[in-house]
């Protein structure tokens, strides 16, 4: 078998430059190594910026996403039983979008199958060969056979755990890891959520976070330890945890009711580089990871796939290659922004467990600072709703 762009993962990364890239006349395949029932029950974080709204709307998916999908001009940052707005159209005249990226990864699902285009479900011992030769392929195995796929590029889009990183020599690769100690408690509830605009929260018991997918479906979070399971927690003590993390203002309209799902998820910033090896390029997850305050996981994947898509239309459509060579350097530019806003917020909000009385002093000045100067706010707005690409 042969095609231009062999695509590893049936994520958001992969699932989107494979339909830009169908759009532009450009063949791919993707090779997912799960269903595509397991991929959409994963419930990953909900705000869009602009610059991925674009991207859906590039590759026709834009109607639901605006039907559906909520925009917000602000949000609010709470400590000291107080909260104070940052007003995303006033600093920047701009907004997010929320709106799940489970509904994402679904509207690109249909769009996929509605195109006829390629992907390849439980593909099991994906292997890149060649990558650093003119000529690369990939083999894999479904139920035990073998396939081989030709082709000129690879796009490695499988998530942290995925091979494609893997494929890139230890000599070549450095790798930049932070892991928090620290992890956050996720309930999805089917309750109208406490405000129209999300709630990040730093209290002296730990960070929380308010957030929705719809008007009747509510998102929590609070800060747990990284040891803790979510059995472990029963709906009451998460919604009195809750509660006493927010300002009394919201805790007395918080409506709470049984949780539809519960999850614990380790915070992390992770970025290796370089983000191609050869005709190997790495995007997304597979990548990079950033802690979830601020909501920045699939927008950085976006950038990439932006990035990596503009390269590969150069060279196939105007026989351009500086977007190949220069993949790397453009991506990881973005995504140590991306990266330090991230450790910012994390940093900001929580409690760490080694925090002195001298660095609380900091952490409540820089908050104060915050809600105090314009520049301030104009900054996180500016990084909120996503920087350009
Ligand atoms: N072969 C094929 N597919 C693989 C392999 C492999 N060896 N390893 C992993 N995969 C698949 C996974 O099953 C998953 O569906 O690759 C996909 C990677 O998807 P994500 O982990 O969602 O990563 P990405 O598409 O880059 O999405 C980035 O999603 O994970 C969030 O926080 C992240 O929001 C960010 C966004
Ligand atoms: C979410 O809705 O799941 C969400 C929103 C904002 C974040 C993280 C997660 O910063």
């Amino acid at each position: 078998m042969r095609t231009q762009v062999v695509i590893i993962g049936g994520g958001p990364s992969g699932l989107l430059l494979s339909q830009l890239l169908l759009k532009s006349g450009i063949d791919s395949v993707v090779l997912e190594r799960k269903t595509k029932e397991y991929v959409l029950s994963r419930i990953r974080a909900g705000v869009l910026e602009r610059g991925m709204v674009n991207l859906m709307k590039e590759v026709g998916l834009g109607d639901r996403l605006e039907a559906e999908g909520f925009v917000h001009d602000g949000t609010l940052i709470a400590a000291n039983n107080e909260s104070f707005r940052i007003d995303f159209a006033k600093q920047i005249g701009t907004s997010v979008v929320v709106y799940g990226q489970t509904e994402v990864t679904r509207d690109l699902y249909e769009a996929r199958e509605k195109d006829g285009g390629a992907i390849v479900f439980n593909v099991e011992d994906v292997v890149i060969n060649n990558a650093k030769t003119d000529a690369p392929y990939v083999t894999y195995k479904v139920d035990g056979v073998e396939t081989r796929i030709d082709c000129d590029y690879v796009a490695g889009c499988d998530g942290f755990h995925g091979v494609s990183r893997q494929t890139i020599p230890q000599d070549v690769r450095r790798e930049y890891e932070k892991v928090y100690p620290f992890g956050w408690l996720g309930v999805l509830s089917e309750t109208p959520p406490v405000d129209d605009e999300l709630i990040y929260a730093n209290s002296p018991r730990g960070f929380a976070l308010c957030s929705m997918r719809n008007a009747n479906l509510s998102r929590y979070y609070v800060q747990c330890p990284r040891t803790d399971k979510p059995e472990d927690w029963s709906d009451d003590a998460f919604w009195d945890e809750l509660k006493r993390r927010i300002p009394d203002e919201a805790a007395d309209k918080l409506i709470t009711g049984p949780t539809i799902e519960k999850s614990i998820a380790p915070l992390r910033s992770f970025v290796c580089e370089p983000m191609q090896y050869g005709r190997l390029f790495l995007c997304g997850d597979a990548a990079h990871i950033v802690p979830p305050t601020g909501a920045k996981g699939l927008n950085t994947a976006a950038s990439d796939i932006h990035y990596l898509y503009h390269a590969l239309r150069d060279h196939y459509l105007e026989k351009d290659d500086a977007g190949i060579e220069g993949y790397s350097a453009k991506a990881l530019l973005r995504v140590w922004k991306a990266e330090r806003f991230s450790w910012w917020m994390t940093t900001l909000l929580h409690r760490f467990p080694d925090q002195t009385e001298f660095d609380l002093k900091m952490q409540q000045a820089e908050i104060a600072f915050l809600r105090d100067n314009d520049a301030a706010q104009k900054v996180m707005a500016e990084n909120y709703v996503g920087l350009p690409y």
